[in-house]
């Protein structure tokens, strides 16, 4: 048995975001507001390295994985990723964060291939503004692909809508859907990355407003479990749905990071913002190698920053969260 990961300010990760893939198909403001320019000297993980990352995080202690991207559904082989990775009988929350561009036809699959969690961005229910946002005119899809997602049996299914100022931070709408929807539906507050500068400064939006709102409606702050992500999460007696807010500007929303980050190209990233990071392909290349992978991952854990570097206005060093998986 392996030590577990815990960092200097005794955080403990049990939750992985793999990304495996930079690449996407929608073109979302806040996110690739010039589209997808795919990078020429990045190859993405094979299958086989994917496995060693598993097999060596779950040994470490990791139960929850998601999968992330770019847009993580256009990997050819997307199919025997989730087989290979729900194989692990210590993986007890295998999940993807999507665009929902390829879920209608696919999601019974998946999840008979293990997956048991999906969040799907949906940045507002108003075709237009749907459209405005994410380059996309697909809204109507999108909530099929939540229906559907639910249908065959997913039942932890969560929408992301990244919050803008004036564009889709009107609560009511919303609160309509989810009377009678069983979702958790999240609100994150925008980001700024390099690429983003001024969709943030026209749009970002504190994600207190809502907060706000909700406590005077009556909803009350749900407690975490050590699996669950940043969201502050939010129910009511009356409504079948959460709310959750992302609220990474506000304080001590670092104290509780509980995840860790592979990219698609195979660097363990400690934090979303800031160069703290190793590279660990080149000990990806055999199941033989995973003595010194876990030498290496151990030796570096202690680089993992107290905070990110959001306050501090100084995160071009993250051109896009597509980059790092979000
Ligand atoms: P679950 O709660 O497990 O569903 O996961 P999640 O909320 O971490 O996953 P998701 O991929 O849906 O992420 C939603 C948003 O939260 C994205 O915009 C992420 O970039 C953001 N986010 C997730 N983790 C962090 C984090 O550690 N730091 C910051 N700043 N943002 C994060
Ligand atoms: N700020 C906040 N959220 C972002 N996402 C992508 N870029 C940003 C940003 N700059 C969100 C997407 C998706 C998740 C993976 O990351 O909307 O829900
Ligand atoms: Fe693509 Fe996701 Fe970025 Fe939107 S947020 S452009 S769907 S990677």
């Amino acid at each position: 048995k392996y030590m577990q990961l815990v960092d200097n300010y005794q955080r403990r990760f049990q939750y992985l975001r793999l990304s495996i893939t930079e690449l996407c198909n929608f073109q979302c403001q806040y996110c690739l507001p010039n589209g997808y320019r795919p990078n020429k000297a990045h190859k993405f993980l094979s299958l086989s390295e994917i496995n060693n990352v598993v097999a060596t995080f779950t040994e470490l202690g990791v139960r929850k994985i998601r999968l992330t991207g770019g847009e993580p559904t256009l990997r050819r082989d997307f199919m025997d990723i989730l087989s290979m990775i729900s194989a692990y009988p210590s993986v007890k929350e295998l999940a993807i964060t999507t665009n929902g561009s390829r879920l209608l036809k696919n999601i019974h699959n998946w999840h008979q291939a293990g997956l048991n969690a999906i969040n799907i961005s949906i940045d507002s229910l108003s075709p237009h503004l749907f459209k405005l946002i994410t380059g996309q005119d697909k809204l109507k899809e999108l909530m099929q692909c939540v229906d559907r997602s639910l249908e065959v049996g997913i039942k932890k299914v969560k929408i992301n809508t990244v919050l803008m100022k004036n564009m889709n931070d009107n609560l009511d709408d919303y609160l309509s859907w989810i009377k009678c929807h069983p979702v958790e539906l999240r609100f994150i507050e925008l980001m700024e990355t390099g690429e983003s500068l001024e969709v943030f400064n026209r749009y970002h939006q504190s994600g207190s407003l809502i907060e706000t709102q909700l406590i005077a409606q009556g909803w009350q702050l749900q407690s975490k479990n050590p699996l669950s992500g940043p969201a502050k999460v939010y129910v009511h007696d009356d409504y079948q749905g959460k709310i959750g807010l992302i609220m990474p500007y506000s304080k001590d929303f670092c104290k509780s990071c509980n995840r860790l980050r592979v990219s698609s190209i195979g660097k363990l990233h400690y934090c979303l913002f800031g160069d703290a990071a190793v590279d660990l392909r080149d000990l990806l290349q055999s199941p033989a190698q995973q003595q010194q992978l876990i030498a290496r991952i151990f030796s570096s854990l202690m680089i993992k920053p107290e905070k990110h570097l959001l306050h501090a206005h100084n995160v071009g060093i993250t051109p896009n969260l597509s980059y790092i998986g979000g």
